[in-house]
């Protein structure tokens, strides 16, 4: 058994049998999350949606916990996108409420995990105490040497990319260059996620077949995971599940397998 699973991991489970099957040499090294079925989690229940968002809090605590374990390098979290305030002006103000309750919360034990947090994202235009309660965060764990956790919040993937683009003219302008000799790496430099490791893996939840604005340049390449599972079901078990899935992946990046490569 990894060592870092010891403590929590009873041998005997279905968990500890997926934990054995993964390649701990080939572990994603950047994973991409878009947290979706909260709702409908709670509407099968006949709850109130946001009785669906506390329980996938339980959900994101427990990809923290995994991640950190298996000390995967970063994730990225889609939490609240510039499309969601649309939403019902109560549901909208729930998930502030519960978001900055939160990040209050587990900000400690997120520290204690060496977890660096970061919230990616427009988040001038979340309102001034959760804006105080993410820097808080941002802060208390900037120098932390483990998983590199982003929230994406207030976050549109076309934004950012129009927004690095501004990023990048500004330095063209700077530097005197000419449009001709702009290149994917003066636009990456601007991005939320530069100095990361690319996107290995992106999992939706819930089942949509669609990646609702999120992260649209950083997605090229990636491996795609979609399961039905609602996101307050995706716990320790799916989370294996999905790394093991990519693990089976045969990335080709546009190019031929090895074993295929010779012209014979
Ligand atoms: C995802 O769950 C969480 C957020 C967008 C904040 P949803 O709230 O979208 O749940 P469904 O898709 O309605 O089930
Ligand atoms: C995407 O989920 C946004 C987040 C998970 C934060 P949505 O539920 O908002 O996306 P759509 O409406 O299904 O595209
Ligand atoms: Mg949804």
């Amino acid at each position: 058994m990894h060592k870092n699973f010891e403590q929590v991991l009873d041998p005997d489970t279905k968990e500890a049998r997926l934990l054995a099957e993964i390649d701990l040499n080939r572990l994603p090294k950047h994973v991409a999350i878009i947290m979706d079925g909260n709702g409908r989690w709670a509407k099968l229940r006949n709850k109130p949606r946001l009785y669906g968002h506390r329980e996938g809090a339980e959900s994101v605590r427990a990809i923290l916990d995994t991640f950190a374990r298996l000390e995967i390098e970063a994730v990225t979290l889609y939490a609240f996108s510039t499309e969601n305030w649309k939403r019902p002006q109560d549901e909208v103000s729930g998930l502030m409420e519960m978001l900055k309750y939160y990040i209050h919360k587990e900000i400690d034990e997120v520290h204690e995990h060496q977890i660096c947090f970061r919230a990616i994202g427009d988040i001038d235009g979340l309102a001034t105490d959760v804006q105080k309660e993410i820097r808080n965060a941002e802060q208390k764990t900037k120098d932390n040497i483990g998983t590199k956790l982003n929230v994406a919040l207030n976050y549109g993937g076309r934004a950012e990319i129009v927004e690095a683009c501004k990023g990048a003219i500004r330095d063209l302008e700077r530097s005197g260059r000419s449009a001709e000799s702009l290149t994917e790496k003066d636009i990456e430099r601007h991005l939320f996620t530069r100095g990361l490791p690319e996107i290995d893996l992106m999992i939706r939840t819930s089942g949509e077949l669609r990646v609702s604005n999120f992260l649209l340049w950083q997605i090229a390449y990636s491996e795609i995971y979609v399961t039905k599972t609602l996101f307050p079901d995706f716990r320790l078990k799916e989370i294996l599940e999905a790394i093991l899935e990519f693990q089976h992946r045969d990335r080709r990046y546009g190019g031929v397998k090895e074993a295929e490569s010779s012209s014979g």
